[in-house]
């Protein structure tokens, strides 16, 4: 064990790096630094490769009693943390000073009226000190212990603190109860052994930014409520998911729920799923992130200061912090942690149709037949809870849908797909021996038990049911052999998984709410979010969790049952959801707000390592309009999953339902993204490789430029592709953003030379404003009517010059629908490359796959003269050069397997 120096007593500045510390070594080549231990204060502070910092603990002697007014208003109003959080009580001078707090309202004391709390900490409120500390092999473990009593039941007086540096840009910050064992997450993190050696960034560039500061307020560590409050460096904060907001959140005192549930997408909601990881890019343009492992409910409130605070109702704080320097680092190291998502099948990619009220099997074939008719792309169609009898899983509507097979064959002979939804309430009211999901589940014991050991029941769209339990090993089983049952009779590709919150129409069960301590808190969070909480001891701790394990449960089915890779798409997510599948955004309206909206929340699942997002193009509920529609079907074309769907009882939105004029524009938009599909496969095969984000903010390319940080209204396909759609109804014109560079029209090749401005574009109804970033090279493919064509097609590559005149592409190519195709060594790789006037294409890996794919046409943007000669491998070749810089190189037919390469001069 190693003694460590009292330094300072009240300090929390941070040696610079270089400068000495304890032990007479700079602080740069050190991973961890000091512990401060002084009068009144407890510092941690974690210097990783020489630029991070963790302030953890605080320690106050004081005793509880009524603080003095005269310190209690001294604290300026943004640095007041809550002492009073639990909502729907009034918190009276008493109740406030009861718990040793400062009272003082501000409505009165300054006019504030906009959510500064009243109660709050004063600066000495008892807390945690940590002592016994002990190096281990990769950082430091110590206890913290509590003299005074803190005010929830069960406070837990001894704690473990570990501080560990899992790799060069990782820091894993636990804190658990160090008596008893409690709810963790069954998170299966790759192991760390070894202590990281070399620090990831020059130590010539430090980075001197707090990013974590504790000692604001106390920790608090109880049964049933853990707090702990952090300042922060910047209020550019992102991420903490699923809420409808903007992309970057407002840290006015909002306060976040987390609790997966079921509502239609409502700003300050809790919504669908649940991802306690934020992002802060600091105002160097440096980012970090921290993920908070716990699947309890919890919440996280924000304040200007700028400050945040985690409060949970379980389980422990278990942090992960990442360093980045820059944002698609901190997002590919939450991947390493979480695990980084599943490759889908390239036909996932492509178009897919659904609503909810096709009236029968022949209504939903005649959909498709209209699609092919118009010759607008299509991978898949879709089937809501309307094929089912009853609405009862693993059944088909005889009289209705009485088609579906032979429906789905025939999207098998035109080399489509077919998705349909399921949901996980088991229908318990079957007379027995008629519906065998639920009595073989009952037989095997998968369902969620109640507090009396009985199959837990509540209700869903088939009436009362019964919901499997996906924490069980045997449920995975019994929940394959249904689905291998059900695809015997209609051979589904993918599988839509809908209602695994769990969403339950009770509250609580058929038999009300439990009484016991898991289905009344003593700190109940917003109670609209505990509706749908199913009292079993488990659920308390694994809600959160349903819609991850489900999906787990549905992926490895659909292995076992196609041997392909699988496709599904899921309402309810977990962190490490992205492993299994991707998520739609749930139950928008149709109306020009909720399209807005489509984009921070596309991003905000980037963020969170679910590349394959999207939302209800057209919207869900209410009443589209054509223009609204034809707006959203271009927008929608850029979801990396573009799904349309509606919901039962309003009017038709598939595009084939409109104008000729308006049918047309969606088909061109949809035939964009089909051009596209090699380069966006290729952004998911980073994303499946790396944690590299598919649909990407602006500022993750440009994290200097403080203008890029608000902006969710564009957005980029990985490095080279900004989309720019129109939100806003009756115009012809669209502003967006163009951060400093060189920028070309995607249709046109013309130049945008931006400053770092917004500009005015035309954009009327029929158009799309895409626009190449300098340095990029796209591969396209002439588009078909679905991806089992379109992937036959020729390329074209398109180039787009940096000022330097050169660009860089690549492409990743496989068969579309093997299992792990890249470990297998199944896939071709290639590189694009220009330099000197002369574009290269690089096989550094190939397979047969590509052999059969021939590059037709190279398209050149930004030439700035006219050539005189092109050669294509040595050969004289024929071209043409447009005014604006265009250069066209036509009727290649050169092999994607071969390396080739075409000058000009
Ligand atoms: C709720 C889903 O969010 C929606 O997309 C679906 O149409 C309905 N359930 C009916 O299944």
């Amino acid at each position: 064990m190693k003694s460590y120096q009292k330094l300072t007593t009240d300090s929390t500045q941070v040696p610079e790096a270089g400068e000495d510390n304890v032990d007479g070594r700079p602080l740069c080549h050190q991973k961890l630094s000091a512990w401060w231990l002084g009068g009144g204060l407890l510092m941690v502070a974690a210097l990783l490769s020489g630029v991070t910092v963790w302030v953890l603990g605080q320690i106050w002697w004081s005793q509880h009693g009524t603080p003095p007014l005269a310190k209690c208003v001294s604290i300026p109003e943004d640095l007041r943390f809550d002492c009073y959080p639990e909502r729907n009580t009034v918190v009276t001078q008493e109740l406030c000073e009861a718990r040793g707090c400062c009272f003082v309202d501000s409505e009165q004391s300054s006019g504030s009226t906009n959510g500064v709390p009243w109660c709050f900490y004063p600066p000495d409120f008892p807390s945690y000190t940590l002592g016994s500390v002990n190096e281990t092999e990769l950082g430091l473990v110590g206890f913290l212990t509590r003299k005074a009593k803190a005010y929830y039941p069960k406070d837990i007086e001894k704690l473990q603190l570990s501080v560990e540096f899992e790799t060069d840009t990782r820091l894993h910050v636990k804190i658990t109860d160090a008596t008893s064992p409690r709810n963790e997450v069954p998170l299966e993190v790759p192991p760390v052994t070894k202590k990281a050696e070399t620090p990831y960034i020059p130590l010539s560039s430090p980075r001197r930014t707090v990013l974590l500061n504790t000692t604001m307020a106390p920790l608090f560590f109880a049964d049933q409520f853990l707090q702990i409050s952090t300042l922060l460096p910047s209020s550019y904060l992102y991420g903490l998911g699923e809420h409808r907001s903007n992309f970057l959140h407002s840290l006015e005192w909002n306060t976040l729920t987390f609790w997966a549930r079921d509502v239609p997408p409502t700003e300050s909601f809790n919504l669908y799923g649940v991802h306690p990881f934020y992002l802060v890019m600091e105002k160097t343009g440096a980012a970090h992130g921290v993920f908070l492992l716990n699947s309890n409910a919890m919440e996280v409130a924000l304040q200007p200061a700028p400050a945040l605070t985690w409060r949970t109702i379980g389980g422990v704080l278990d942090f992960y912090i990442f360093l980045g320097p820059d944002p698609n680092l901190v997002v590919q190291q939450y991947q390493q942690v979480i695990g980084f998502p599943a490759m889908p099948p390239y036909w996932g990619l492509g178009f897919h149709l659904c609503r909810w009220g096709y009236g029968s099997s022949n209504e939903t074939w005649e959909t498709v037949k209209a699609m092919r008719n118009f010759q607008i792309p299509q991978d898949a169609q879709w089937n809501d809870i309307d094929y089912m009898e009853g609405y009862r899983d693993f059944t088909v509507d005889s009289q209705k849908f009485g088609a579906l097979p032979q429906m789905v064959e025939d999207l098998h002979k035109h080399g489509q797909y077919y998705v349909m939804i399921l949901d996980p309430g088991i229908s318990s009211t079957q007379p027995p021996g008629s519906y065998w999901p639920y009595d073989e589940g009952l037989k095997r014991g998968v369902f969620i038990n109640n507090t009396q050991g009985e199959p837990l029941i509540g209700k869903v769209w088939p009436g009362l049911t019964a919901y499997p339990d996906f924490s069980n090993p045997d449920t995975h089983q019994w929940w394959l052999e249904n689905l291998n049952r059900f695809h015997s009779i209609v051979p589904f590709d993918g599988i839509w998984i809908d209602m695994n919150e769990p969403s339950d129409f009770m509250d609580g069960s058929s038999e009300g709410c439990s009484q016991g301590k898991l289905d009344n808190p003593p700190y109940g969070l917003n109670p609209c979010s505990t509706r749908e909480s199913i009292g079993t001891s488990a659920h308390y701790n694994l809600h959160n969790l349903y819609g991850l394990m489900e999906a787990k449960a549905t992926a490895s089915a659909l292995i076992k049952l196609r041997e392909k890779r699988p496709f599904i798409i899921s309402r309810s997510t977990f962190p490490s959801q992205g492993k299994y599948s991707g998520h739609w955004l749930g139950d928008n309206r149709s109306s020009w707000k909720d399209m807005a909206w489509s984009i921070p929340g596309m991003l905000s699942f980037s963020l969170f390592g679910i590349p394959l997002v999207g939302a209800d193009i057209c919207g869900f509920s209410g009443s589209t309009s054509e223009e609204l529609c034809t707006r959203w079907m271009q927008l929608g074309a850029f979801y990396p999953f573009s799904r349309n769907h509606n919901t039962q009882d309003e009017k038709a939105q598939d595009p084939p339902a409109f104008s000729p004029a308006a049918r047309t524009t969606m088909k061109e938009a949809l035939e964009i993204r089909y051009s596209l599909l090699p380069y966006l496969y290729s952004l998911f095969h980073r994303a499946h490789l790396q944690g590299d984000t598919v649909a990407r903010p602006l500022f993750f390319e440009f994290p200097k430029d403080v203008a890029t940080y608000s902006i969710d209204k564009q957005f980029l396909w990985g490095r080279g592709l900004l989309v720019t759609p129109v939100l806003d109804p009756g115009v012809d014109w669209v502003v967006g953003y163009f951060p400093r560079g060189l920028w070309y029209d995607y249709y046109t090749g013309s130049l945008v030379n931006s400053s770092g401005e917004n500009l005015k574009m035309a954009a009327p109804l029929d158009h799309i404003n895409l626009h190449i970033r300098e340095g990029t090279i796209l591969p396209t493919q002439k588009p078909g009517c679905c991806t089992v064509i379109s992937r036959g097609n020729p390329m074209r590559l398109i180039a787009a010059l940096s000022q330097n005149a050169n660009a860089w592409g690549d492409l990743y190519w496989d068969d579309g629908e093997s299992l792990d195709a890249f470990a297998k060594g199944d896939y071709s790789y290639l590189v694009f490359n220009v330099t000197q006037n002369t574009f290269t294409s690089a096989v550094l890996h190939s397979n047969v796959e590509a052999t059969h794919v021939t590059v037709d046409v190279l398209t050149v943007y930004g030439v700035g003269e006219e050539p005189k000669i092109v050669t294509v491998n040595g050969k004289e070749w024929p071209f043409s050069y447009l005014t604006n810089q265009v250069l066209t190189v036509s009727d290649l037919q050169l092999s994607l397997s071969q390396g080739f390469s075409i000058q000009w001069k």
